[in-house]
């Protein structure tokens, strides 16, 4: 091997480094205070916020011993297991239009970005114990169970900061008060001062709801088995408009291989929340129940009567006049988050005119034994997604 290229660039590299030797430097100086920053804020995060919180707990101890302390929990839980584009936020603001309830949309969001920063954020930090070390916060079924359990018993004194702080649960008008309350507050002890205002609303009510994508099966089966208040309702919706719907976020046209990527990934989760589902239906027969986002679409008002008598709520007309506005609405709502719809039928059909039938085939293929469980029909011919005539869900118990 000729060594002449190396031996020329390091004639070259003290010239270079003079030149530039400013910058070099500045650039060195800013890499190691960044390495020493990010592995150290973690720990100074959790020291900073205890002292913060050891002075905040000596100040309000009373006040905040007084609030948590009372235990008046909603009798009802509700809980709906669903998937990224499934067709959750629409069903979650159905059940949470009753004046009764005390909605929580998303409470796993804020442990779910942890996942992305999984290395910084190997502990956390709760309010009332400080810092604790959990292995993989954001796949640890025990700290999923608590954020949900707390929520659901109105215990926010037992969660993790980072939870608390997250406003994104609390983006519906229900918790105006709440948000107004975090944003003229901001920081860890502001969320503590509002928390009051979240937990008059929440102990107030007859029945707590929480949507979560973000769940497995195998949570929710460990949180019915002591429970006789909660309900579970899963919810579920053709896989391959849940693909397409997925490929779209990225605004890309998506190329072959996304379709089976997405499929596989989401049949894979879909099938494992399945198994563990059928045991559910036979150990909890009326705490369950299994729901097509195509039939509440189709039937808004008729499957909406079947879940308020499943939770045992009343049919209430605030919730008769919300379904009307957001299914027969008279703006359709362009933005794919939203959940105004101006036909919801049409609307939950819609993927059938733009999913590429090769995809969809690839997906048929990929979710067949999901498709099976679920009662979804395979395409045998390309013509059978643009012709709405021909179904692609039947009726099937699940
Ligand atoms: C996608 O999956 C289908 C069904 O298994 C397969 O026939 C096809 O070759 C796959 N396509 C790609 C690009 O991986
Ligand atoms: C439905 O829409 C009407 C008109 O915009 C509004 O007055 C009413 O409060 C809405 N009902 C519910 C329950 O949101
Ligand atoms: C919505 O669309 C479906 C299917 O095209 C149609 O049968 C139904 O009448 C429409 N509903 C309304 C309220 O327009």
């Amino acid at each position: 091997m000729s060594l002449k290229p190396f031996r020329r660039l390091l004639s070259l590299t003290p010239r270079l480094f003079i030149n530039h030797f400013w910058s070099i430097l500045t650039s060195i100086l800013l890499l190691s205070f960044l390495s020493v920053w990010i592995t150290s804020s973690d720990q100074d995060d959790n020291k900073c916020t205890y002292s913060i919180l050891n002075d905040f707990w000596n100040n309000n101890a009373e006040s905040l011993k007084e609030f948590g302390w009372v235990s008046r929990k909603p009798q009802k839980k509700i809980l709906i297991v669903a998937y990224m584009r499934s067709g959750s936020t629409f069903t979650g603001s159905i059940i949470q239009s009753h004046p009764d309830v005390f909605y929580i949309f998303e409470p796993l969001h804020a442990l779910h970005r942890y996942k992305i920063n999984s290395k910084r954020y190997r502990s956390t930090t709760f309010l009332l114990d400080g810092p604790r070390e959990i292995d993989d916060v954001s796949s640890s079924d025990e700290m999923i169970q608590l954020v949900l359990e707390s929520y659901f018993a109105c215990d926010f004194l037992n969660l993790d900061l980072k939870t608390l702080q997250d406003r994104f649960p609390f983006l519906t008008h229900r918790h105006a008060a709440f948000s107004e309350c975090v944003k003229a507050n901001p920081g860890m002890i502001g969320v503590t001062q509002c928390l009051d205002t979240l937990y008059q609303h929440c102990s107030s009510a007859k029945a707590s709801a929480i949507k979560t994508i973000r769940t497995s099966m195998f949570v929710a089966r460990n949180m019915l088995l002591n429970d006789p208040n909660l309900k579970i309702i899963y919810l579920v919706r053709d896989p391959r408009a849940i693909t397409l719907s997925r490929l779209k976020l990225k605004r890309k046209e998506p190329h072959m291989s996304a379709y089976n990527k997405t499929a596989i990934n989401l049949c894979k989760h879909m099938l494992e929340d399945l198994n563990v589902w059928i045991t559910l239906k036979q150990e909890y027969p009326t705490q369950v129940l299994g729901l097509k986002y195509e039939d509440l679409a189709t039937n808004p008002f008729e499957v909406s009567r079947k879940l308020f008598k499943f939770v045992e709520l009343d049919f209430d007309v605030n919730v008769e006049s919300f379904i009307r506005n957001i299914t027969h609405s008279d703006r359709d709502d362009k933005c794919i988050t939203c959940t105004h719809r101006k036909n919801s039928s049409l609307a939950s059909q819609k993927w059938r005119n733009d999913i590429h039938a090769i995809g969809a085939m690839a997906v048929d293929k990929l979710c067949e034994q999901v498709n099976s469980m679920l009662g979804y029909k395979p395409i045998t011919d390309p013509i059978q997604l643009f012709e709405f005539k021909f179904k692609l869900s039947y009726n099937k118990e699940f």
